[in-house]
């Protein structure tokens, strides 16, 4: 093919694209979906679908969610997610936080089931989607409204009881920033609301490895009773969920 030839099949390509992409623009609620969401679902769905059958190794699936994630307009994805309507519908408890499934509006060309889990989390400020680790799953944390104090920990070791972490991340973020976890990377979350209310959209992906005893585990850790073991490293004894609730489900301030 000579480069005329390539040039003539190339933009013909591209009109066809284009229009394909008019066409499948569609209305939300009254409101213009962006082709580029629809992009972005699909290749959020295909990153995933890579995860799961290991053609993405955990971390670099990280990175790549973490990447599109930031790479969406706020606005759009509030949108596209019927946000308005998921907080509206929230209660907010004293202790911690709620969470909201979210639906990804019927249209053409999105996944009718994604293989994701996806989640909002909404919490008031002080509380706090508290300190655990999780086994056999990975997920990823977009910030929608709000700002966090944000910490995470690689999970080193763990027994029944304790948990040897060592800090990972420690930062302030507000709404567009995202962070993820996995087995190999940043295991151990831990956001801390500093605005009056403060939201996260949520990636989850389960079961990543089916010879697992279960789907997935959690584990809810005490960081600020940690002891310095050298190199870093702190071995942090393991809570129930209401240990863990009373001690950083809420500042004390607040
Ligand atoms: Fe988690």
């Amino acid at each position: 093919m000579n480069r005329r030839t390539f040039n003539q099949k190339f933009s013909k390509g591209l009109v066809s694209f284009a229009f394909f992409e008019t066409f499948i623009t569609q209305d939300l609620f009254g409101q213009k979906i962006k082709p580029i969401t629809l992009h972005w679902v699909k290749e959020l769905d295909s990153m995933c679908r890579d995860l799961k059958t290991k053609q993405l190794s955990q971390v670099l699936w990280q990175q790549k969610v973490e990447e599109l994630l930031q790479k969406i307009s706020l606005e759009d994805l509030l949108k596209w997610i019927d946000f308005e309507r998921l907080a509206r519908q929230m209660k907010y408890p004293d202790l911690g936080v709620t969470t909201g499934r979210v639906r990804f509006p019927r249209l053409a060309g999105v996944p009718a089931h994604t293989v994701f889990t996806k989640k909002v989390f909404g919490m008031t400020k002080g509380r706090a989607i508290i300190p655990h680790g999780h086994n056999n799953m990975s997920s990823a944390h977009l910030i929608l409204k709000g700002s966090f104090e944000v910490k995470h920990y690689d999970k080193v070791q763990e027994n029944t009881r304790e948990m040897i972490i060592k800090p990972s991340i420690h930062q302030i973020s507000k709404a567009g920033a995202a962070t993820s976890i996995s087995d190999e990377k940043d295991n151990v979350h831990w956001y801390k609301a500093l605005s009056d209310k403060a939201y996260t959209f949520d990636i989850i992906m389960f079961n990543l490895n089916p010879a697992y005893s279960k789907p997935y585990d959690v584990s809810n850790i005490d960081p600020l009773a940690g002891k310095n073991i050298g190199k870093g490293l702190l071995q942090v004894p393991k809570l129930t969920v209401q240990q863990a609730l009373k001690k950083y489900g809420k500042d004390a301030h607040h």
